[in-house]
């Protein structure tokens, strides 16, 4: 479609005037290695065909995205019952926040937020040797990349900086609400926020949440449809951190951010985006990638008809 691969041009034009905006994460050091000037942007639509722009194919930490993916896995083995380990509401906190834990007895106000993941991910442990592993065979089936990789310098770079992390996971456990030793859980949950994904392999992968649970490179149901409903309802939620509220004002879309800068939205029914730029505003979303969002959303009946 012509007037898709110029508008998606048009965004990355548009959206590269933020570069020189906002601050790449440092307080995992590995990650404030990454070029600042860098912007991409890729569509994957429910048929299936990708629109992509700018550094569209170069792999980022994927980070918070990961929570998307780890929410899935353990809703597709837990069911409802995860329910009774973390909560479903917005937090509005910052994600690394340990102020609430403690007054709500160690259960996490929803999956996205650090703490939240951190029981996701024990619950994960529970159920899979290595929870990290089975997340990168699912991320290279779901997109069809067989090449997705953990980025070690990463991972060890998270590892050495673990504290706040830890402090939360040691507090959900004197709560009961971590079943497995706490570094495994720790560990498990970096490696899933290392893996490194491109705007293009993150388009395709999450474009279940768009397919109604459908994913189109393995051609199966991925999860139910409700599920997916789901999914996108606490991405609305609580997707984008204490800004949830305020990037639904601007984008109205389900959405996920990481502090690798990337961020993906869906929009049920037609497609599935991500797009990345590594510098963050205060609250840990990306600039660049949050207006070019902003723009599809606002122009997009507009320009598709
Ligand atoms: O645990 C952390 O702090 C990071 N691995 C993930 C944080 C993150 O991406 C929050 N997103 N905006």
């Amino acid at each position: 479609m012509v007037k898709m691969r110029d508008w998606v041009e048009e965004i990355n034009e548009r959206a590269r005037t933020k570069l020189g905006i906002g601050r790449v994460a440092d307080y995992i050091p590995a990650l404030a290695e990454r070029d600042a000037n860098k912007f991409g942007i890729a569509i994957c639509t429910n048929e299936g065909e990708i629109y992509a722009a700018g550094d569209a194919l170069e792999p980022f930490s994927i980070q918070s995205i990961s929570k998307v993916f780890l929410l899935t896995l353990s809703l597709r083995v837990y069911g409802n019952a995860l329910w009774e380990r973390v909560g479903l509401n917005p937090s509005g906190m910052p994600f690394n926040s340990l102020t609430q834990l403690e007054a709500e007895r160690g259960k996490p106000r929803n999956p996205f937020i650090n703490a939240g993941a951190i029981v996701v991910a024990d619950r994960l442990v529970s159920a899979f040797a290595t929870p990290s592993k089975h997340l990168q065979d699912v991320a290279r089936k779901l997109s069809g990349n067989e090449s997705i990789l953990i980025d070690r310098r990463v991972l060890e770079s998270e590892w050495q900086h673990r504290s706040r992390n830890a402090a939360m996971a040691y507090l959900m456990k004197a709560f009961d609400n971590i079943d497995n030793d706490v570094d495994h859980v720790l560990h498990s949950y970096f490696s899933c926020c290392s893996l490194s994904m491109s705007c293009i392999d993150l388009a395709i992968a999450l474009n279940y949440l768009a397919a109604d649970g459908h994913a189109h490179a393995t051609g199966e149901p991925f999860i139910a449809p409700d599920l997916a409903r789901r999914i996108n309802s606490i991405m609305v939620t609580s997707g984008m951190y204490d800004a949830a509220g305020d990037f639904a004002y601007r984008v109205g879309l389900p959405a996920k951010s990481g502090v690798g800068g990337g961020i993906v939205a869906i929009v049920p029914g037609k497609f599935s985006v991500c797009a990345w730029s590594p510098a963050l505003d205060e609250n840990g979303n990306s600039v660049a990638a949050q207006y070019a969002l902003e723009l599809l959303a606002s122009e997009m009946d507009a320009r598709l008809g």
